[in-house]
């Protein structure tokens, strides 16, 4: 059965559209099966529809509060039966509902090298501490805002002329990399949450997860479903 990803989006949705592409180019062996926005202007809904996914949106305006909201989200999401949960962009936080619901199942992308820089405005944040180096991370989902389990993360340098800008860019075309990459451990069922912590091929991976530039042999080539052409 192919592996169902529910994707939850704010914004441009420019991970969840390389996502799609590496769905298509066979790099990822996982379907979109939904994609859920918390606002109706997210351009990601389009690029949803232009690929044929179902898109929900949910207007917090019409919940009285968070819990309300989050088992919305859970009624919606669960009629399409979902192997794992994307967040890419999706910017409110979580009950502990939620996470408790969706526990070893709920993925997210963060803009920083994790544990450093968690919360908003990261690249801002990296040049204004003078950080040599920046990058994103792909995490399990706990109930702390950014903290969950580590599972692979991506360097960019910081250059001298650096601007929010120019080191948010660099930091996305990692993140395009990165996700589908993850997702496809995800999708072969070789990457799990267990309590003894996070898991590839049923052993521990290091606690500051993977670097996607010096990744072991077993994961650094290419899914057998792209290597057909
Ligand atoms: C990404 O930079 C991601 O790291 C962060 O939100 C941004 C989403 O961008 N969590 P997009 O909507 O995928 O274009």
């Amino acid at each position: 059965m192919t592996h169902r990803l529910a994707v939850l989006i704010s914004g441009n949705g420019t991970n969840l559209q390389a996502i799609i592409d590496a769905i298509d180019a066979g790099r990822l062996s996982a379907s979109v099966a939904v994609v859920l926005s918390n606002k109706t202007s997210a351009a990601g809904l389009q690029r949803a529809i232009r690929a044929g996914i179902a898109t929900i949106t949910l207007n917090k305006e019409n919940y009285p509060d968070r819990a309300a909201f989050d088992q919305a989200m859970i009624a919606e999401l669960d009629r399409f039966q979902p192997d794992t949960i994307v967040l890419a962009g999706f910017m409110r936080i979580l009950s502990p509902a939620f996470v408790a619901h969706y526990s070893g199942r709920l993925i997210n992308i963060h803009p920083s090298l994790l544990p450093l820089h968690k919360g908003l405005h990261t690249h801002l944040h990296a040049i204004q501490a003078g950080d040599a180096e920046h990058g994103c991370s792909v995490h399990f989902v706990s109930d702390e805002l950014d903290g969950g389990p580590i599972i692979a993360r991506a360097r960019v340098p910081v250059l001298e002329n650096d601007s929010e800008e120019t080191l948010s860019k660099r930091v996305q075309a990692r993140e395009y990399e990165l996700y589908p990459r993850v997702l496809e451990w995800r999708a072969t069922g070789r990457l799990t949450l267990e309590p003894r912590g996070v898991q590839l091929d049923g052993q521990p991976i290091p606690s500051e997860g993977f670097d996607l530039d010096q990744l072991p042999a077993e994961l650094a080539t290419a899914p057998a479903n792209s290597r057909r052409s």
